[in-house]
């Protein structure tokens, strides 16, 4: 009955019609806090800014020094799109396989489309003094959404015919904190389910949602947040899973922030220390899931797009019965805080009377248990004999 459920609870399933992956997570997911290095400098150039892995596992990324779009499948190279548009900071590819990329240090100008046939486009009316620094192409309306990070607005446009007009989709163009302004947004994402906004407002310090067609924003996470969440400082990017968590990169926290039934916490990066070993990144910039919730890292000081597995079924601890998702609710022996879930198990192997355990995602707390009471569903993971 267990393994039934745990076979169940670590499905995976993708949203169709969408691109990119939004993978529907395990009940108290966690990561492995290791990252391994997938594409370094030697493949992807200096300063990486922005990538893109759709639903076959394909990663799509701009040498920025080059100018060429590297498409890689598991580590190799499979293709390089050879367009000259060197510096592009964003891309993103639709479920046609068109390619949308930053084209503003280029001949083309503001945004261009590249055509399966290698063709490139710039898209009209998009040629603006301004360069996007995230692109979102949205299939349910056709709309490519675009952040004009130095413009402090988000701006959107249809891509139905040529003539459809830009229209502001996101702050007024004065940086101001307010709900209708922005401070240097990056990243935007748009939850396909409802079209609503979800903007990285950088110099608020905040992650802003405007729900489809509002210009009011409220904030989600940061700053003045409605419900109490975690500080950010200087989100830059934004996505959302199957049932529309959030997972941010927080960049000049240099670390990676998750959202689930509990609330926000951190996730990747966590000793808030900057570096370049496997635990730590510097500046990260952008993620992406892949197909496999395992999350994608643009480490972009480090040069390299980093690897963090979803640890789904790696919970294991001697002989007890594993809980994953849930909590063992009171008699507690003692308790330390940033644990991993083998060092909590080891410490209550080592502990007389240690009878259970539970991991608290929240702080990566470990409880160690005399007894123990029912079980009960929460974002945590216990053991027990
Ligand atoms: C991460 O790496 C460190 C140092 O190599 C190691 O001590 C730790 O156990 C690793 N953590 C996991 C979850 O593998
Ligand atoms: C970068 O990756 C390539 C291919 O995986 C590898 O051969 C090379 O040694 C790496 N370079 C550095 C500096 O790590
Ligand atoms: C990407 O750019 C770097 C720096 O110019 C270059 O050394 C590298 O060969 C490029 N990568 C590919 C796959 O061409
Ligand atoms: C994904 O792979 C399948 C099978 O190889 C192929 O039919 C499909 O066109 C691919 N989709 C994209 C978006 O590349
Ligand atoms: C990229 O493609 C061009 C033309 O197809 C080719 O000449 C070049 O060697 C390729 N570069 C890499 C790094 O594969
Ligand atoms: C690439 O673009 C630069 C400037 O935009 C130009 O000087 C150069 O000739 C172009 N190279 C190719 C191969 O088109
Ligand atoms: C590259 O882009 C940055 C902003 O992202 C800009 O400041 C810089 O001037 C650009 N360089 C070139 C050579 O286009
Ligand atoms: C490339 O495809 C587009 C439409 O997808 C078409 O309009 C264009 O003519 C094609 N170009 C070439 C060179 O085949
Ligand atoms: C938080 O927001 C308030 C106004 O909403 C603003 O005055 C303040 O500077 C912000 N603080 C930070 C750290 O961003
Ligand atoms: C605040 O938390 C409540 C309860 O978890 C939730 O229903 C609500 O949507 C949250 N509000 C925002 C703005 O996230
Ligand atoms: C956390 O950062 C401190 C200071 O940089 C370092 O001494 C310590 O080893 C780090 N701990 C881990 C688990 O990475
Ligand atoms: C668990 O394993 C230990 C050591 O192998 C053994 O002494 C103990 O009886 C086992 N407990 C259960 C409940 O099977």
């Amino acid at each position: 009955m267990l393994n039934l459920l745990i076979f169940l609870l670590f499905i995976i399933i993708g949203i169709s019609g969408i691109s990119y992956n939004r993978p529907r997570l395990p009940f108290g997911a966690f990561w492995n806090e290791n990252g391994t290095t997938i594409l370094n400098k030697t493949l992807i150039g200096s300063d990486p800014l922005d990538f893109f892995i759709n639903q076959n596992n394909t990663i799509y990324i701009p040498n920025r020094s080059t100018g060429q779009i590297l498409l890689f499948f598991q580590g190799n190279l499979i293709k390089n799109v050879s367009i000259n548009v060197t510096n592009s900071s964003t891309i993103f590819v639709n479920n046609i396989n068109a390619i949308y990329l930053d084209t503003f240090y280029s001949i083309y100008g503001g945004i261009s489309q590249i055509t399966s046939n290698l063709t490139i486009y710039p898209i009209s009316r998009m040629n603006i003094c301004s360069q996007c620094f995230d692109l979102f192409y949205n299939d349910q309306n056709e709309m490519i959404y675009c952040s004009l990070s130095e413009r402090h607005q988000i701006i959107a446009k249809s891509l139905v015919n040529d003539w459809n007009p830009l229209s502001v989709v996101g702050g007024t163009g004065r940086p101001d904190s307010t709900p209708t302004t922005l401070r240097r947004p990056y990243g935007i994402f748009i939850d396909e389910a409802n079209s609503d906004l979800y903007v990285a407002d950088c110099g608020n310090n905040r992650v802003q949602k405007f729900s489809s067609g509002k210009l009011t924003a409220i904030t989600k996470v940061g700053n003045n947040s409605i419900n109490l969440t975690i500080n950010l400082n200087c989100p830059t990017a934004i996505v959302l899973d199957f049932d529309a968590y959030l997972f941010i990169v927080d960049s000049d926290n240099s670390r990676i922030i998750g959202e689930n039934q509990n609330g926000f916490h951190c996730l990747i990066g966590c000793n808030v220390s900057t570096g370049s070993a496997s635990n730590q990144l510097n500046q990260p910039w952008s993620l992406n899931f892949d197909p496999y919730g395992n999350i994608f890292v643009n480490d972009r000081r480090n040069n390299r797009i980093q690897k963090f597995d979803l640890d789904s079924n790696t919970l294991n601890c001697s002989n007890m019965t594993i809980l994953p998702g849930y909590d063992l609710p009171g008699y507690d022996l003692m308790s330390q805080p940033s644990m991993t879930f083998a060092s909590c198990c080891t410490w209550c192997l080592s502990v007389v009377n240690c009878k259970a355990f539970t991991m608290e995602t929240l702080g990566n707390r470990c409880f160690l248990k005399y007894a123990y009471g029912s079980p009960y569903s929460k974002a945590d993971n216990s053991a027990r004999y």
